[in-house]
């Protein structure tokens, strides 16, 4: 009796903990063409484990293939990072401090840097070329399908009195909210994702940000 109790023990402990993949039929798969504007399509809202399985598929991953994201997936993506979830008000799907939303996420991709505008659902790129090596300090940056770095204006605290320590320190608490989104996001749907704070120090000029007023506040990589 106490063996079978054991066993049946510990199958459920095996069943609970184990990581577990979306049941949905795969997503459509359209490949995304780099341009000048690359617009995404809606977010598809009923996709995904629920929040508990994700939280526990949740996990920093290393290790990605060279293949690329769809534009159903990269639209999931941004939308858990930084996308509208309340028009009425045009509040993100993360928290801001003060609400003031000072970040902007910029998306590393083999073709270019691109920043995600929010109200257009859309990546508008700033440059040409392969730049993701300058988006983190890991080999894993380079074969990522998407690299994310979070960027802080600090102009928006301005007449807030508030020491610069403190802006960075909210700046970056912000950038964990985005990116935590995206982590749970990609743990919920297939795919894989990581936290860093690692980034080539010219991160800025890199992206074309000059000005005492960016502030670099997270980075994060994105695949499969
Ligand atoms: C703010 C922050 C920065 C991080 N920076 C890096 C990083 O630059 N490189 C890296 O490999 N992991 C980085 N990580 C991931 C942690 O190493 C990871 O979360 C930790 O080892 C626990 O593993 P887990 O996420 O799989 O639970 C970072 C995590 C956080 C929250």
């Amino acid at each position: 009796m106490k063996t079978l109790l054991f066993a049946a023990a510990a199958l459920m402990l095996t069943a609970c903990c184990q990581n577990q993949a979306p049941k949905e039929e795969p997503l459509a798969s359209t490949p995304v063409v780099h341009g000048e504007v690359i617009t995404l399509p809606a977010p598809d809202l009923s996709r995904g484990l629920n929040i508990s399985e994700a939280l526990q598929n949740r996990r920093s991953w290393r290790e990605y293939s060279a293949e690329k994201l769809s534009m159903e997936e990269l639209s999931g993506v941004l939308w858990a990072a930084a996308g509208i979830n309340r028009p009425e008000n045009d509040h993100l799907t993360a928290p801001s401090a003060l609400a003031l939303y000072p970040l902007t996420v910029y998306a590393f991709f083999e073709e270019g840097i691109y920043r995600y505008e929010a109200k257009e659902h859309r990546l508008v790129r700033m440059k040409e070329g392969n730049f993701m090596a300058k988006s983190g300090a890991q080999p894993f940056v380079e074969t990522a399908a998407l690299n994310l770095v979070y960027v802080a204006d600090m102009t928006v605290y301005e007449g807030r009195k508030m020491p610069v320590e403190k802006v960075k320190y909210l700046c970056g608490q912000d950038a964990a909210g985005y990116a935590e989104n995206v982590n749970l996001y990609t743990a919920g749907t297939g795919l894989k994702a990581i936290t860093r704070g690692s980034a080539a120090s010219d991160i800025l000029q890199v992206i074309g940000l000059e000005g005492e007023q960016y502030f670099f506040a997270l980075a994060q990589s994105v695949g499969k």
